[in-house]
């Protein structure tokens, strides 16, 4: 028997729909000290902290992630980031409002998007890396802003260095941080895969209770 498992409507709410509130409100935003005020608000969302255990000791660092979409979207979404880059690069404010409506269409549409995958492209060979590569296993902290709650994820990792989900994470990356300048300042890198195992509502209220899978 196959048992589904429904992902809480606190991740959904505090997360994923969080984060694409927050593209719908940069797309609207329009000048560069608003968008930054958004960004700042919101800074535990886009780059929880992720810890891991190994050969490198226990550690945690914060990561940018983004989520993965569902294996039977990801070659069509693949062409339109490509797409995108090539039509867009160095385009300026151009290219920013078309990569919103982008991220919105894909890594932001619930239909499209599997939000218990998430991504993220690794650029040290430090403590992360070195634990990764053996225990394959990390935590993932997110402070729901400003102190309304916390979630912990514990997810298996999976390390990519060509293929498809490799070029997804680092053109994702490329459509904010290279695309719009028409630069990029630093090569692309492993992609990392964090498929969330459990998650736990670690708000003061609920104080660790465990709200997937129930
Ligand atoms: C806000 C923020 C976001 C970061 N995002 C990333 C990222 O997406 N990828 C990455 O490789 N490093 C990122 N870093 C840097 C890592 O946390 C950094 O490489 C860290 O020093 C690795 O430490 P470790 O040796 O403990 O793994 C980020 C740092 C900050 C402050």
């Amino acid at each position: 028997m196959v048992v589904r498992h429904s992902i809480p409507k606190l991740y959904m709410d505090e997360f994923f729909f969080a984060r694409r509130r927050l593209v719908e409100k940069l797309k609207k935003a329009g000048n560069p000290e608003a968008i930054i005020d958004e960004i700042s608000k919101n800074a535990f969302l886009l780059s929880p902290m992720v810890a891991t255990y190994g050969p490198a000791g226990v550690n945690v660092a914060p990561f940018m992630l983004t989520f993965m979409v569902k294996n039977e979207h990801l070659m069509t979404v693949l062409d339109g980031l490509k797409r995108f880059v090539k039509k867009y690069w160095g385009k300026g404010s151009k290219a920013f409002v078309e990569a919103y409506d982008l991220l919105l269409n894909t890594v932001y549409d619930p239909n499209v998007s599997d939000p218990l995958k998430l991504v993220t492209h690794i650029m040290s060979k430090g403590h992360t890396w070195i634990n990764l590569r053996v225990t394959s296993e990390a935590s993932i902290g997110i402070l729901i802003p400003p102190d309304r709650g916390a979630l912990e994820l514990r997810a298996k990792v999976y390390i990519y260095t060509e293929g498809p989900i490799y070029e997804y994470t680092n053109l994702v990356h490329d459509m904010m941080h290279a695309v719009p300048m028409g630069e990029r300042s630093h090569p692309w890198y492993p992609a990392v895969l964090f498929e969330v195992k459990e998650i736990y509502d670690n708000s003061y209220q609920s104080l660790g209770k465990k709200i997937y899978p129930l």
